[in-house]
């Protein structure tokens, strides 16, 4: 029998020699351990505990070691480990059944996937086929998956190293309204202009090239970007003028995060795909999906679904999936993300006029960011976009209080995330921030 590392360093030194870690010179990566874990906090191997404000990787939304789900994964053990995707299982069934009842509108049938950047290519896929057309828009500031599809789909710098990628994608801006980059006053100005400014990329690409529109219900690492309340609908609008498939990608977005079921539950429209995963099973097992409306499941009647995987709709997965939105529902959640989403955009507030380095704050539900500046008049990033190394200035700093006082999340450029699981309460925000403050004082020293 395999005999497993004991000590942190023991762990640490194996990884360095022999597992990968993503996104990183590997020479670069510090990482902290992980031995157990319970609702909002986990421990390193040192017994270290830290409050973890970034759900791993923003996905254990329900919290970590919940036990009904792990129930839920043994049972399903016992019962049928595998069955291969042409077969019909009790499971996959259900939560087929459920996602159509959970998401908006007519969407109604899944194409299970390992996780969200799967969705995205079968999504890209799917709306190509159903359409006949190649092109695909999305945003610059977005970041859709890893895989080379999904990867050329972001705009997210990630892409840079593996470009030109697929054909047929093209980007535009977005509706960032702190930093409009149409210049707009009011945020409902900002979403109109990047929709018509949408609209005009569109016609210059010849709409009955375009296949889909893609984009985040509201945008995740690319800063947290909540458009406008007008922004959506127009999208919509401009895909039903030119019979263009509009692909939400609720990956980081779904689930409650928000304090709703979808983010783009907060403007009352249905896309013709919603993509997720993450939250889905809150990462208990891995697990996407892609679930399409009825006129597009009905092309699918006749025309062949060019879309497959051996690991479609494993049972343990979808098991996992069913448990974990039972607990979204009977532990109130996204009740809870509402009422803790008030709460942590209270403290966001407050540390926003405490700290001159903040220059915007911005949240919903359980999804929030803190954007540090040099300076508030010129809003100069503190570190620039895509920075890297010692073009992180200041915040690096910020990272190192925050993980030596024992708050993990993810601090991107002169962004620091605010996500953490959904079962969070009062105190527990507040020992998180009460971290945020004090580590806020090094960005600071970073004002001009
Ligand atoms: C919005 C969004 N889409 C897609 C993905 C890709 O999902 P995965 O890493 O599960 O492939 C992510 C991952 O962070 C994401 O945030």
């Amino acid at each position: 029998m395999v005999r497993l590392p004991e000590t942190a360093k023991e762990v640490v030194d194996l990884h360095r020699s022999h597992v990968f870690y993503s996104w990183a010179a590997q020479g670069t990566v510090n990482p902290i351990t992980m031995d157990r874990a319970r609702g909002v906090h986990f421990w390193d191997l040192d017994g270290k505990r830290y409050v973890d404000f970034a759900s791993q990787l923003m996905n254990v939304n329900i919290g970590h070691q919940n036990a009904k789900v792990i129930a839920a994964i043994k049972a399903q053990a016992d019962a049928l480990v595998f069955a291969y995707p042409g077969m019909a299982t009790r499971v996959k069934a259900a939560l087929g059944q459920k996602l159509a009842e959970i998401t908006p509108g007519d969407l109604s049938k899944a194409f299970f996937t390992l996780g969200g950047s799967e969705a995205i290519e079968n999504a890209i896929k799917i709306a190509k086929l159903v359409t006949g057309r190649g092109k695909i828009v999305t945003r610059y500031r977005s970041y859709h998956g890893a895989t080379m599809g999904a990867m050329t789909a972001s705009g997210d710098p990630r892409r840079l190293a593996v470009e030109p990628g697929i054909p047929g994608v093209v980007r535009v801006l977005d509706p960032y309204y702190y930093r409009c980059p149409f210049n707009s006053t009011s945020p409902e100005d900002c979403g109109e202009r990047a929709a018509q400014h949408l609209e005009e990329v569109i016609r210059f690409e010849g709409p009955e090239n375009v296949a889909a529109v893609l984009m985040e219900g509201v945008t995740g690492s690319s800063g947290l970007i909540i458009p406008p309340a007008n922004y959506w609908t127009r999208v919509r609008e401009i895909c039903d003028r030119y019979g263009i498939v509009l692909i939400c990608d609720e990956v980081m977005s779904g689930f409650g995060r928000t304090g709703k079921w979808f983010g783009i539950d907060h403007y009352d429209v249905v896309p013709d795909i919603i993509c997720m995963a993450k939250g889905l099973t809150s990462g208990y097992l891995p697990l996407g999906a892609t679930v399409v409306r009825d006129w597009i499941a009905r092309h699918f009647d006749d025309n062949t679904l060019w879309c497959g995987l051996t690991y479609s709709g494993h049972p343990m997965s979808c098991a996992a999936a069913l448990a974990c939105i039972d607990v979204y529902s009977d532990e109130d959640l996204i009740g809870n993300a509402q009422r803790m989403g008030q709460v942590q955009s209270e403290w966001l507030e407050t540390l926003k006029r405490k700290h001159p380095s903040v220059g915007d704050v911005r949240s919903i539900g359980l999804f929030g960011v803190i954007e540090c500046v040099k300076n508030r008049e010129t809003r100069e990033p503190m570190a620039p976009w895509n920075a890297k190394g010692s073009e992180m200035g200041v915040m690096a700093d910020v990272a190192k209080s925050l993980r030596e006082q024992g708050l993990y999340t993810f601090v991107r450029w002169n962004w620091i995330f605010c996500v953490p699981p959904l079962c969070i309460n009062e105190e527990e925000l507040a020992e998180g921030f009460g971290m945020i403050d004090h580590a806020l004082s090094f960005a600071d020293r970073g004002v001009v």
